[in-house]
């Protein structure tokens, strides 16, 4: 944000200007931003997401304000373990991944560096961190998948000249977590929500009801999102709505998802979807927004 004072130099945040996800992560909304942002309102008091993945509304509100309590939680461990490590020790993460970055560009094998951080077994928090965000910045795609014993297992990238380390984007990260008092929590999005209430804002983004059966997303973590359980976010949407939540919810456009959010305003949108794995389908999906009000 700019800020003019008569007599003085425009005075620059430079802060705000790098708040954006740390992570590439599937179904991130960047793009969707200028879509979501007019359904937050500007007084916030608390602000929940249980299902947080690269954060992208969060950061996108934290440029307007950070005058609010935020509750953010995910069922990846290891991205909450590592929002914390921002949170609380951004400088220790900054020099892990200052060295990593050196040692992948001097590596004479990047493919073979790649490879030994994937199988790399550390013990601390501040490495684990580190080791999330190195493989995301480095691996097909900035997927996030891990196998039946819970080991990533994405494939290198190729990228030409990965940014490993953005110090601005963790410092500014690492900020406004610490502004807004960032709850961040590994649980189950339903347990998320059973503390909120009259007037707290909660925006719901589950991963995608996939709109066919070959272009899933829904890889997160083991256990994936059935539709079953799309039918129960839908149940739960309706009760934080009696409750007197304000409710967003994003989805993709199918049919399954426009019958369990019938009863709701409904705004359709198209997106650029960056992270699909199936190439032909990467643009023009149809997505929904749903506004929950008191029914
Ligand atoms: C579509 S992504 C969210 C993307 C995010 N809005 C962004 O901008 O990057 C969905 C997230 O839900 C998480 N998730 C999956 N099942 C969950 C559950 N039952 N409870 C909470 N989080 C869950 C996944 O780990 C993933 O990070």
């Amino acid at each position: 944000m700019l800020q003019a004072v008569e007599g003085t130099q425009l005075s620059v945040d430079t802060s705000k200007q790098h708040l954006a996800p740390f992570v590439k992560w599937a179904g991130g909304k960047t793009s969707l931003l200028p879509e979501l942002l007019p359904h937050v309102p500007h007084r916030l008091t608390s602000y929940y997401e249980p299902f947080l993945g690269g954060g992208a509304l969060f950061f996108g509100i934290c440029a307007r304000t950070t005058s609010f309590s935020a509750h953010l939680s995910d069922t990846n461990e290891e991205l909450i373990n590592a929002y914390r490590v921002i949170k609380e020790s951004p400088d220790e993460l900054i020099s892990f991944l200052s060295r990593f970055q050196k040692e992948y560009d001097s590596a004479p094998d990047q493919s073979a560096y790649f490879y030994q951080k994937r199988d790399w077994r550390h013990t601390g928090r501040v490495e684990s961190a580190a080791r999330l965000i190195f493989l995301n910045k480095t691996c097909y795609n900035g997927l996030y998948r891990v196998n039946s014993k819970g080991e990533f297992n994405v494939p290198f990238g190729r990228y030409k000249n990965p940014r490993i380390l953005n110090s601005d984007v963790i410092s500014a990260a690492s900020h406004v977590l610490e502004n807004t008092k960032a709850e961040l929590r590994t649980i189950d999005y339903k347990d998320a929500l059973t503390s909120c209430g009259r007037a707290d804002f909660v925006y719901l983004d589950p991963p995608y009801q996939p709109p066919t059966k070959t272009s899933s997303f829904t890889d997160y973590t083991p256990g994936g999102f059935s539709e079953k359980d799309q039918e129960e976010l839908a149940e739960e949407f309706g009760k934080l709505v009696d409750r007197g939540c304000i409710v967003v919810l994003s989805n993709s456009e199918t049919s399954l998802t426009r019958h369990l959010y019938n009863d709701f305003e409904i705004r359709k949108v198209t997106v650029n979807r960056p992270i699909n794995s199936v190439g032909a389908g990467r643009t023009g999906y149809k997505e929904l927004i749903v506004l929950g009000r008191t029914r």
